[in-house]
């Protein structure tokens, strides 16, 4: 071997070293700062929340980082995304990868067998019997009980009076809804008793988990522990009321859970789930149709021509409607209103958005995301790109004239995939109904022009949404 080959085996030989003891270069993670141990960006995020800036916080961070940041968020390493590829990601993702994630308040005020805690298998189980519920097919039957609820509700806290603040009497209806479709419970003693333990309840979601006499969420787990008695007894209520044939799994979302399983036993839910999940639904159900039907009022009490327009479109269902209570087929025909409450949702989306806890490590746009950390998205930033919506800052409701148009992953003030909300027909429901009755018996103009509200988390109005009304002649 001359030297020169010499040369070139002493070369092949030290690159071969060094490839072979190459150490794996460092993992990337997306750019941005942690910010200070454990606080992290968390005030900041949430005078953003309070102020209601939480969209120019927002554009803030991806104007200096792009879309992919880090963060710090209560105490954990965050990831940031947005866009309509990071929906359909998050909302795709295989369920062992990214879990969903509530604060650890959160769960145990619900319960660990709540859908919104549960993953795989399990999750599909009890996602599926509720949503035997909550289809389109079941809820038909409702429509009147709905209906009754609406006209009670008008005639009890509208009717004879001059002013109304919308917001907390929305929260009043929504529940009284849900209380007469879930626990089969009609007006009177029980339902004030139960309305007062819900709101105890969910006024510690968001705490500290110390439960320590005074706290907030001492208070709310309290509450719970309430609402789960009364709801343990409701079941057995309910067991023996089907057992006698007193009473059919129609009655209730309980009863309809009870008979789920009957010949399969494997998709059969405890009682114990069947607690969570109830408790989940009233949680999931309350805050969001109630702020969708005060964004409404007062999108309606501002804009003269769109309030014109529902009105034509309702008055002309209530001439035409055969039956004195409202029906599935009427709901069907009101389609400006709804288009207008999807823009109302698109505008001002209840749920900004939620996390996704990581349980396994993951590749996206070339970072490493690693197992622990949580990823936030959120709905506005995608509702709110001139690219998806043309002039995102005008009120279009033309915009779901055809909704096929909208990309996939772009509207999602419902969420998205495994996941999406299964209340949005329970919702659209009770919305329709509700700004039937109030556009066919009411004009009304807001109180204060500068209804400003803030995010705790969803939409509260410093003054309730105060307006004035005046009675039609009907
Ligand atoms: C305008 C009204 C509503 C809006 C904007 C809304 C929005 C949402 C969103 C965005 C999610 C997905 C959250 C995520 O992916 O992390 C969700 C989930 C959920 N919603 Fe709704 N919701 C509404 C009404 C309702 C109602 C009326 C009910 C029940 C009657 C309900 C029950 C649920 C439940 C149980 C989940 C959890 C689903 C799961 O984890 O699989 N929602 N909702």
């Amino acid at each position: 071997m001359d030297l020169t080959n010499c040369f070139i085996f002493f070369l092949l030989l030290t690159s071969l070293y060094f490839a072979l003891t190459r150490k794996t270069p460092p993992k990337k993670h997306p750019p941005g700062s942690m910010g200070f141990p454990l606080i992290g960006q968390t005030l900041s995020f949430l005078h953003a929340m309070r102020t209601n800036s939480i969209e120019q916080w927002l554009l803030q961070r991806t104007s200096k980082y792009g879309p992919v940041s880090k963060l710090s968020l209560f105490g954990t390493p965050t990831v940031f995304v947005h866009g309509q590829s990071a929906n359909k990601f998050i909302f795709t993702c295989d369920g062992n990868v990214l879990g969903n994630h509530q604060p650890p308040s959160f769960k145990r005020i619900c319960g660990e067998r709540n859908m919104t805690a549960l993953i795989g298998d399990d999750h599909k189980r009890v996602r599926g019997a509720l949503v035997s519920f909550l289809k389109p097919e079941m809820l038909k039957q409702y429509v009147g009980k709905m209906d009754e609820e609406v006209r009670n509700h008008v005639e009890m806290h509208w009717h004879g009076n001059q002013k109304v603040m919308v917001m907390p009497l929305m929260k009043t209806l929504t529940f009284n809804i849900m209380s007469s479709l879930i626990f089969g419970i009609g007006k009177g003693e029980t339902r004030n008793n139960l309305i007062e333990l819900l709101q105890h309840m969910m006024n510690g979601l968001m705490s500290l988990p110390i439960n320590l006499l005074f706290t907030r969420f001492n208070r709310s787990l309290k509450a719970s522990a309430q609402l789960r008695a009364f709801i343990k007894n409701l079941i057995s209520e309910r067991k023996a009321a089907l057992e006698q044939r007193v009473a059919d799994t129609r009655k209730d979302l309980i009863a309809c859970l009870l008979g789920i399983g009957k010949t399969e036993p494997s998709i059969r839910m405890s009682d114990e789930e069947i607690v969570d999940n109830v408790i989940g639904v009233m949680i999931a159900g309350y805050d969001t149709s109630s702020v969708l039907i005060t964004f409404l009022v007062r999108l309606l009490g501002m804009d003269r021509s769109v309030y014109d327009k529902i009105v034509q479109e309702q008055e002309k269902i209530a001439k035409t409607k055969t039956s004195e209570l409202l029906s599935w087929d009427d709901l069907a025909k009101m389609k400006y209103t709804w288009r207008v409450a999807m823009e109302t949702l698109r505008m001002n989306p209840p749920l900004l958005g939620s996390l996704r806890k990581v349980l396994k490590d993951f590749e996206y746009e070339g970072y490493t995301i690693p197992k622990g950390w949580q990823v936030i998205w959120a709905a506005n930033m995608t509702h709110m790109d001139g690219r998806i919506f043309s002039d995102p800052s005008k009120f279009d409701p033309a915009r779901f004239e055809k909704q096929a148009s909208i990309p996939p992953y772009c509207f999602v003030a419902f969420g998205g995939g495994a996941r999406i909300c299964p209340g949005n027909e329970f919702a659209r429901i009770e919305t329709l109904v509700t700004i039937h009755y109030l556009v066919t018996r009411f004009k009304w103009k807001l109180c204060c022009l500068d209804n400003s509200f803030s995010r705790n988390p969803f939409p509260v109005f410093s003054d309730g949404m105060l307006i004035e009304i005046e009675p039609k002649d009907c």
